[in-house]
């Protein structure tokens, strides 16, 4: 049968946060958008698999193990109350669909189509849809989002791809809490699902390759996140090299393993995690027919506007491999919507100011430069704040956590901040603003907060820079 044929102005094809902010851009500029999705639903990875399931979890383990913390508020029931994986998994599906049928809603208020089944280039600008009742539709767009995300990376470890190896989708769908778990990989996934299990009660290993775990975040960050998993009784092995994994029973491995000194361990767990990082998903797309060749990563290269070596073709997203990130993602697609439309884009994605938040305990939340920047920047300067010695932290039982912002001397400009402690994620914000508008210390500081709130310390952190700042001047002002 020959496919059907439909032109329209945009096809989106995936929907993701890299696809869907800008597929409903366009169509509020009256353009004719078609938005393909080969899963269950609008919301992609960062819905289906990735931010949104894993907070969910996070909520119900954090809560737990507020409980434990009860005496230290003044509470005597302190029992740990136990986890109902059906309960949570059912709240869990409930946040999930009725996030994924509000997008699909505003796709449908907005005259968007939205097509369930897998796209794939036939030409330039022709996308064909396999779509699940077999039959197929070429679509013809005049512009292509491609942004079909990333997956995790699989790791070329005998037993890596043995069937009960968890991904980090799979452990987000677990049917029970396993009372042991090894996590190889300790970057953001693995360090906030170690968080996640032991807050649920498992006994947590984690594997890591590298000397430290979160090697790509500020070292003061990293070490704090490293203490206090440790605290939290999480066993951490960095600088080792994973051998084999090798399955018993569904609910019986072996990791092998050989640390740095070169001895030989093997650590027994219920079930394994896999968490090494997450690669561009581009290989089930005939890229060639549209003629774009992938780049080392196998990711689809893209310029500052996210347009790649086909100009009507743009991948915004995880796909151009980045910066893998879903609020990074949507903001790209903005971006490249205003690019079609011929706007000047708000800004180009090399101009971006991104903060990142691992949700781990302590919460870590970085912006711009973070203290390894300094040694390369001669009149920067980093100033620390502890939360010891605010009013809110205490309150809320936080008397470990820090704030940082770095600093130019020369122009008070504020390059960067990180906050390690109780809502670190919000209160990265207003730095994260100042950064974006080329701030210095003096006009954030401008802001008045409320009291008692914790922001009270970035306000603190920001007058202990000022200070320094007239010190360094010789300037009492
Ligand atoms: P990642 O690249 O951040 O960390 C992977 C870790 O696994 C690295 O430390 C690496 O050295 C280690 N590793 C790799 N192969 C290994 C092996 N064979 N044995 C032991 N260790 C090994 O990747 P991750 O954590 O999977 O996250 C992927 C992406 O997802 C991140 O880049 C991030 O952008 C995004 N993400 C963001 C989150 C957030 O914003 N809160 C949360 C989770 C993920």
């Amino acid at each position: 049968m020959i496919p059907a044929k439909i032109s329209c102005d945009v096809v989106a094809l995936g929907g993701g946060p890299g696809a869907t902010p800008g597929a409903q851009w366009l169509a509020r500029q009256g353009l004719r958008v078609v938005i393909v999705e080969k899963g269950v639903g609008l919301g992609g990875t960062c819905l289906f698999e990735g931010c949104i399931p894993s907070k969910i979890l996070l909520e119900t383990a954090n809560r737990r193990f507020e409980v434990t913390q009860g005496t230290h508020f003044g509470l005597s029931q302190t029992s740990t109350p136990d986890v109902d994986v059906p309960s949570l998994m059912n709240r869990k599906a409930k946040i999930l669909a009725t996030r994924a049928t509000g997008a699909a809603r505003a796709c449908e208020q907005l005259n968007m189509t939205i097509m369930y089944g897998t796209a794939d280039f036939l030409s330039p600008h022709e996308v064909v849809v396999r779509r699940r009742d077999q039959s197929d539709v070429i679509l013809e767009a005049k512009w292509i989002l491609a942004a079909p995300g990333s997956t995790a990376s699989t790791v070329p470890i005998p037993g890596a791809q043995t069937p009960g190896v968890w991904s980090s989708a799979d452990a987000l769908q677990m049917p029970q809490v396993p009372k042991t778990i090894t996590i190889i990989g300790g970057g953001y996934i693995g360090c906030e699902f170690a968080t996640l299990f032991t807050r649920l009660g498992a006994k947590v290993h984690l594997l890591e390759a590298l000397p430290h775990i979160l090697a790509t975040e500020d070292p003061f960050a990293a070490q704090a996140v490293r203490s206090s998993l440790l605290a939290q009784q999480v066993e951490i092995s960095e600088s080792v090299s994973i051998r084999q994994i090798e399955k018993e029973t569904d609910m019986a491995w072996n990791v092998h393993y050989q640390t740095a000194q070169g001895e030989e361990h093997i650590v027994s767990s219920q079930r394994v995690l896999i968490a090494a990082g997450r690669r561009p998903n581009t290989k089930d797309i005939h890229w060639e027919k549209a003629g774009i060749h992938l780049g080392t990563r196998q990711e689809v290269p893209v310029n500052d506007y996210g347009q790649t070596e086909v100009p009507h073709i743009y991948a915004p997203g995880d796909v151009n491999g980045l910066m893998m990130l879903a609020h990074a993602a949507s903001r790209q697609s903005v971006l490249v919507a205003q690019h079609i439309v011929g706007q000047i884009p708000t800004e180009s994605f090399s101009e971006m100011v991104v903060p990142h938040v691992i949700f781990t305990a302590p919460e870590v939340a970085s912006v711009g430069a973070d203290s390894r920047s300094l040694e390369h920047n001669p009149t920067w300067k980093l100033t620390k704040w502890p939360y010891a010695r605010d009013a809110r932290a205490l309150i809320v039982g936080d008397d470990e956590g820090f704030a940082q912002v770095i600093w130019d001397h020369k122009t008070g400009q504020i390059k960067g901040m990180q906050v390690v402690g109780e809502q670190a994620g919000e209160l990265i914000l207003t730095a994260t603003h100042a950064i974006t508008h080329g701030e210095t210390l003096t006009d954030m500081a401008k802001t008045i907060h409320p009291h008692p709130v914790l922001y009270e310390v970035i306000s603190e952190l920001l007058n202990a820079a000022r200070l320094e700042q007239s010190a360094i001047k010789g300037d009492a002002s």
